[in-house]
């Protein structure tokens, strides 16, 4: 914070309480994540991401029956409307979270709610958005390779139906479970960059869809889902694990970052890093290609002084090399967490609606003022 006369700064709005939350609890001190109360730990270990939406949006865990309608719901909003697959095909050059953000912007046009903006209509909009942004993902990774599109599958959980949807092949047991459990570990992160961004879009009383669409956007950047991402085009720059130090010590003592460390609000480990981090040893072991974890383990050996200043592994460090070993493309990385993370905007925009405040921060002025003006003509 910077006072400057009466002014306080808040640059970066760092420190400051936007609002009360009864969904997602952090302690960055501790490292710390609880969804309606419950340990990250404990979800990402023994739920699944179906839960974990009905968690976020209907306030409890579901039980069998609930469940089974949640579910049989969710599937059958998996369809895109055919003009905005055309949409996809009309702009498959353009980067998968371009193409994410017009898809969704277009889907607009066809959901039979876009401008209700009650509770009930909002977390039904927040599902189907769920639901079909896998579809436009993964129907846009086959257009763009000259393949057709893969209709979802009825039966496949949504973990599953994407991989299934983006690889035209059913994904093993695993490949869905670790893709269930990523999506669980980035489904809701509280006042984050994207919700904090789509709060803004809905406080003006817009809709979900506009809300989402900037959600998608205010993500794609580097330093927040975009992450991932760059973590393996670093790793691939860097190559092999013994150069890791050398190339860390390299870009640091330039005064550059190395990406996949550090986080606004952890300054312990980031709680979501370790699943992650398991599973990309034992996924490297499993195709032969060992050396990835390595490299990124050797990376955090380097790193280690930087936790005295707070900075830890991120969520997105190790999640760029469990989707590479999965072998999806690099430039979907970033999609895939604004998958996981739809549920988590819905919350925060239905929260936005139940008390909502116009969200309009203040600037204090540095410029001139009173500057007498010079009609074109006289102008030098
Ligand atoms: N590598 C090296 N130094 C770093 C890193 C890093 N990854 N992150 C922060 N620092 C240093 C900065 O250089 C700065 O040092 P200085 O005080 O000497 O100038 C200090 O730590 C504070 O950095 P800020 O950017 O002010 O801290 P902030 O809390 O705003 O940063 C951020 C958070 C943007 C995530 C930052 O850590 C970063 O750029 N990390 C790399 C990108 C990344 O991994 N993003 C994913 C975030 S997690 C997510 O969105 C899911």
């Amino acid at each position: 914070m910077v006072t400057t006369g009466k002014i306080e700064l808040h640059r970066g709005l760092s420190g400051v309480y936007l609002d009360r939350t009864e969904s997602c609890f952090i302690d960055g001190a501790e490292g710390k994540l609880l969804y309606r109360g419950y340990n990250i730990h404990d979800l990402a270990e023994k739920s699944t991401f179906e839960e974990v939406m009905h968690l976020l949006l209907y306030k409890k865990l579901p039980n069998r029956k609930e469940l089974a309608a949640f579910d049989a719901q969710l599937k059958a909003d998996r369809a895109v409307p055919a003009e905005v697959l055309d949409i996809v095909d009309k702009v498959k050059k353009a980067h998968p979270m371009d193409v994410l953000r017009t898809a969704v912007s277009a889907l607009a046009a066809f959901d039979p709610e876009t401008t209700d903006n009650s509770i009930e209509a909002t977390i039904r909009k927040g599902l189907r958005l769920t639901s079909q942004a896998p579809t436009i993902v993964a129907a846009h990774d086959r257009i763009r390779k000259g393949l057709k599109p893969i209709p979802p599958s009825r039966t496949l959980n949504h973990a599953g139906n994407f991989l299934h949807m983006l690889f035209g092949r059913n994904p093993t047991p695993e490949e869905a479970h670790i893709m269930d459990v990523d999506f669980i570990l980035h489904a809701e992160h509280g006042a984050n960059a994207s919700a904090f961004a789509a709060r803004v879009t809905a406080s003006t009383v817009s809709d979900l869809h506009s809300a989402i669409v900037t959600g998608i956007g205010t993500l794609k950047g580097p330093a927040h889902g975009g992450a991932a991402e760059e973590v393996m085009k670093m790793a691939e720059e860097i190559s092999t694990p013994e150069k890791a130090a050398e190339w860390a010590r390299k870009r640091l003592d330039g005064g550059g970052r190395v990406m996949g460390f550090g986080h606004r609000v952890y300054k312990a480990e980031d709680p979501r890093a370790q699943h992650l981090r398991d599973r990309s040893k034992v996924l490297g072991e499993q195709k032969g290609e060992p050396q990835w974890f390595q490299l990124l383990a050797n990376l955090q050996e380097v790193m280690k002084p930087y936790q005295r200043r707070g900075i830890f592994v991120n969520v997105d460090f190790y999640a760029g090399s469990v989707y590479y070993l999965m072998g999806v493309p690099e430039d979907i990385f970033v999609s895939i967490f604004a998958l996981g993370r739809i549920p988590g905007w819905t919350l925060n925009v239905v929260e936005q609606f139940e008390r909502n405040m116009l969200i309009r921060p203040l600037m204090e002025y540095t410029g001139p003022m009173d500057v007498p003006y010079v009609p074109l003509a006289q102008r030098p």
